[in-house]
């Protein structure tokens, strides 16, 4: 009999975990990572076999000005929300309220004329320690120390998430880069405090009281394209918002997530969630489109095509390239500019709040 009994559990493990939620991961170095994302689970083929996505570098000399682009308007709302360790990311789940005005709905922008309210919010990070970043967007191939993302479901078409995710003009996605600063951005210290009740898989705890509005930058300005989840199963339902000015977290705040698990105990080893980033993936053609007004320069000499953008991206913003010169490392031999040429850095930390990547 125990031979049989082994066939069975044999065959029939691997096919209910496929059923429910087989073990993924962001490592690639497993078998769960995200080149296997697409052969694990067969709801999951987009992973694989999908064109449009997520996440993608932003390259600021592509991007196509759009007039029609309003504002987005996010509610500034207090919710109660529950903040999860799934193994794979921190994640912040606002329940649909039965009493309308403590949703969180989302409008304008490029989800006009649809509506949308925000379901999720998650977080992606590097390996703080060694100074690897870990935002899933980059801009011109610059990674940020961490990106916040908040999910939002179509009320206008859907009746749930779980429907929306699916299904064309599903969901909308805000991304907000997370950069270091000197002081953290009060809903991020938040979800940093409320990180250390869930070391472990699988444990949750709740927020009383939550602003998702708060995780916002105080900008207008975005970048937007359509694409897909940067997880499983990377349904290609999602606009995605990529706004243009980050919001701020200390080294040691931003290092709270780094204590995350993927295992539902403490092991000898501790099997870290960093880094809980999607590699990038290409755009193919799709556009990035953006309610900021890029003014390009006219060349007088004769250059290539990459000084033209960094030469732009000077002339729009004289801090971006000090900025991507931090973003890379201190060694970075392709630096724009002369530091001369820049703000000192104190000028520079002043006025954060008004950095821009484009
Ligand atoms: C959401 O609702 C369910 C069922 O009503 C409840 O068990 C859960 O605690 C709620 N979660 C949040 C985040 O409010
Ligand atoms: C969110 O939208 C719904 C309709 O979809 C509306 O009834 C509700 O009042 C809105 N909530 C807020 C806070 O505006
Ligand atoms: C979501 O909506 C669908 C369709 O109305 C329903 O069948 C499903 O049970 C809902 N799921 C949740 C989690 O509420
Ligand atoms: C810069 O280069 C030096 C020597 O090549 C190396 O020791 C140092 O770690 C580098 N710094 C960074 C930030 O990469």
């Amino acid at each position: 009999m125990k031979p049989l009994r082994f066939i069975l559990f044999g065959c029939f493990i691997p096919y209910s975990a496929a059923l429910s939620e087989y073990p993924w991961t962001f490592d690639n170095d497993l078998l769960g990572g995200p080149d296997f994302w697409g052969l694990l689970n067969k709801h999951w083929r987009m992973c694989t076999m999908g064109q449009m996505q997520s996440p993608v570098n932003i390259d600021p000399s592509k991007l196509f000005y759009d007039a029609g682009l309003s504002p987005i308007v996010v509610d500034n709302n207090v919710v109660e929300a529950e903040l999860h360790n799934t193994g794979q990311l921190p994640v912040l789940t606002i329940n649909d309220s039965l009493i309308l005005s403590r949703n969180i709905n989302i409008s304008g922008g490029p989800g006009n004329p649809y509506r949308y309210r925000i379901h999720k919010v998650v977080v992606h990070f590097g390996r703080v320690i060694d100074g690897e970043k870990g935002s899933e967007h980059t801009v011109d191939f610059v990674r940020f120390p961490a990106e916040v993302q908040l999910i939002a479901y179509n009320t206008d078409l859907y009746a749930n998430f779980t429907e929306a995710m699916t299904q064309p003009r599903g969901l909308l996605a805000i991304a907000v880069i997370v950069d270091i600063g000197d002081v953290t951005n009060i809903e991020l210290r938040k979800l940093t405090v409320a990180s250390q009740s869930i070391t472990y898989k699988d444990s949750k705890t709740m927020l009383k009281k939550f602003n998702v509005h708060g995780l916002l930058p105080k900008t207008t300005n975005y970048v937007t394209y359509e694409g897909s989840l940067t997880f499983p199963g990377c349904y290609e339902t999602v606009t995605w918002v990529i706004m243009n000015n980050p919001v701020y977290i200390t080294r040691e705040d931003l290092q709270i997530w780094n204590d995350l698990q993927q295992t539902e105990f403490k092991q000898p080893n501790p099997v870290f969630m960093f880094p809980n980033y999607r590699p990038l993936k290409t755009l193919n053609g799709r556009l990035l489109r953006t309610n900021i007004r890029v003014k390009y320069k006219r060349m007088t000499t004769q250059s290539c095509a990459s000084n033209v953008y960094l030469d732009m991206g000077y002339q729009a913003n004289p801090t971006r390239s000090h900025h991507r010169r931090h973003a890379l490392n201190d060694n970075d031999s392709h630096s724009a500019l002369p530091m001369d040429k820049l703000d000192s850095r104190g000028d520079f930390l002043k006025n954060m709040e008004s950095f821009d990547y484009i």
